[in-house]
Parts: C-alpha cells; sequence; structure tokens
C-alpha cells in the first residue's frame, strides 16, 4: 500500500481521477479508513459535534483537537493525516497560526492543517507554507462563522458572493495551498473553481464537480445520533445497528 502524500494529492488533479476523503477522530476509525486506502484523512473540528457533544465547531479547543489527532496518526499508516485548526487557533496572528499549527504537526504528527476563510487568512496560509506546513484551504460555508453567516446556508448564490469565493480560493492557490474544500456552494460555481484552479478541490455539498470528495464518518455510516446534512453520502444507520447490539448485551446480561 502507498504513503500518500501532498504530491499524490496534488496529481489526482492532473490525472482527473476523482479521489475521496472522509474525517476520523480516534484510532480506530483511522484503521479502518486508512485500511480502506482512502488517501486523505481530515481530523475535522466536526468532531466538536460529534465527539465532544457541542452544537457547532466554535467551541472545540486547541487541546481538544489535539489528542483527537494523535489518536488518528497512530492510526493511519498510509492516509495523509490533515489536522483542522479551531477557531481563533489562528485568526488572531501568523505567530499563533504558526505555534498551533506547530503543534498538530510535532505533537500530533499531522502532515497538513486546514484553516477556513479566503483572502484575509491568505497571508497566515503563506506563512504555514513558508515554514513547511502545508494547508488545506476551506471556502465557501466556512462553519465557525456560523454566527456571521446566520446558521449553515449554501453560500455564493449570488454575483458577488460568487466572485468573492472565486476570489478566496485564488488566494488561497496563490499563498501555496495545495487543495481547497468547497463546501455548500452552488454546483456550477464548484466547476467553475475546479477549473480555474491548478490545485484540487474537495467537495462537501457542492455537486459531482469538484476533483475530490469529503464526508463526515459519522453521516457516512448514521452513527450520529441528530440527522445528517441533506448533502451527507449515508451508507447505512449505524447508530440504530449499534444500539440494537448494545440492547441485546444488556439483555443478555439481565437474563444471565
Ligand atoms: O470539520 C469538518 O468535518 C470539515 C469538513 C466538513 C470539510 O471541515
Amino acid at each position: 500500500m502507498i504513503k500518500f502524500t501532498i504530491q499524490h494529492i496534488k496529481d489526482f488533479k492532473h490525472s482527473k481521477k476523482p479521489f475521496s476523503t472522509i474525517t476520523a477522530y480516534d484510532y480506530t476509525s483511522a484503521q479502518i479508513v486508512d485500511e480502506a486506502q482512502i488517501p486523505l484523512i481530515l481530523v475535522g473540528d466536526s468532531a466538536s459535534m460529534m465527539i465532544y457533544g457541542y452544537n457547532t465547531t466554535i467551541p472545540i479547543s486547541m487541546e481538544e483537537m489535539l489528542f483527537i489527532v494523535r489518536a488518528v496518526t497512530r492510526g493511519a499508516k498510509h492516509s495523509l493525516v490533515v489536522a483542522d485548526m479551531p477557531f481563533l487557533s489562528y485568526q488572531p496572528s501568523i505567530e499563533e497560526t504558526l505555534n498551533n499549527a506547530g503543534l498538530f504537526i510535532k505533537q500530533g504528527r499531522a502532515s497538513a492543517v486546514k484553516i477556513e476563510g479566503g483572502t484575509h487568512i491568505a497571508k497566515h496560509v503563506k506563512a504555514l507554507v513558508d515554514n513547511g506546513i502545508p494547508v488545506l484551504g476551506h471556502v465557501g460555508l466556512t462553519p465557525q462563522s456560523y454566527n456571521q453567516l446566520s446558521g449553515y446556508k449554501i453560500q455564493g448564490k449570488n454575483p458577488n458572493d460568487a466572485q468573492k469565493i472565486i476570489n478566496d480560493s485564488i488566494s488561497l492557490q496563490e499563498a501555496g495551498a495545495f487543495g481547497v474544500v468547497l463546501e455548500c456552494i452552488p454546483d456550477n460555481l464548484a466547476d467553475k473553481i475546479t477549473k480555474q484552479l491548478d490545485i484540487p478541490t474537495i467537495g462537501i455539498g457542492s455537486g459531482k464537480k469538484c476533483d475530490g470528495q469529503i464526508q463526515v464518518f459519522h453521516d457516512v455510516l448514521g452513527y450520529g445520533s441528530s440527522r445528517p446534512p441533506k448533502h451527507a453520502m449515508q451508507y447505512d444507520n449505524m447508530y440504530a445497528k449499534v444500539l440494537k447490539l448494545i440492547k441485546k448485551y444488556k439483555a443478555d446480561i439481565e437474563n444471565k
């Protein structure tokens, strides 16, 4: 099995080979994803909801992320692990960005970080890349801006907003990002950005035309207690299945 690198991810774009990526938040799920030969695992800040039970991605801390990044990198021997920088771990200054990303790389053993935002955060992306830390960008619906966006909504529906997302994506590419997540933008806009960029786009809720796709582990398995978003590619209802098995175990003990 090959060990995926940043170059492999970039090469998917040039070979026009669609690729899958997924989140993982612990050792066992990372092992499963790794064995399935998924090229890239994102330790997403969606762990805020999926692992820690908060209701948005806003509260999760660096410390909470670092714990799970370490577990995932212990389980992933081949997939490239990208650590998601939590809210306010990079926005305040370039120095904080470098220090916190450095913790994910040095202590967490991740290979890259992901940060939300476009042109306004491009200087931070460049500083990371200049210092040897690969960056995956993230534009469109940026969940850490939940309050500013007044909820989770499709972004880029009007021409001005669409142009801003295009400009943001170009700024990230120019700053040295190795790829860009396009979250919840219209399919035709995602297609346009994908055609315009030299780096791969990784879509979620943005149609089929992106170079790669990303999904949340719990959404794919139907493992979360709440209903996954409409764009989730849910293949089963593992929550119900696991509940049934745990109830069976309980009954077996009670029946001696
Ligand atoms: O945190 C996360 O899971 C993400 C993906 C949805 C892109 O940012």
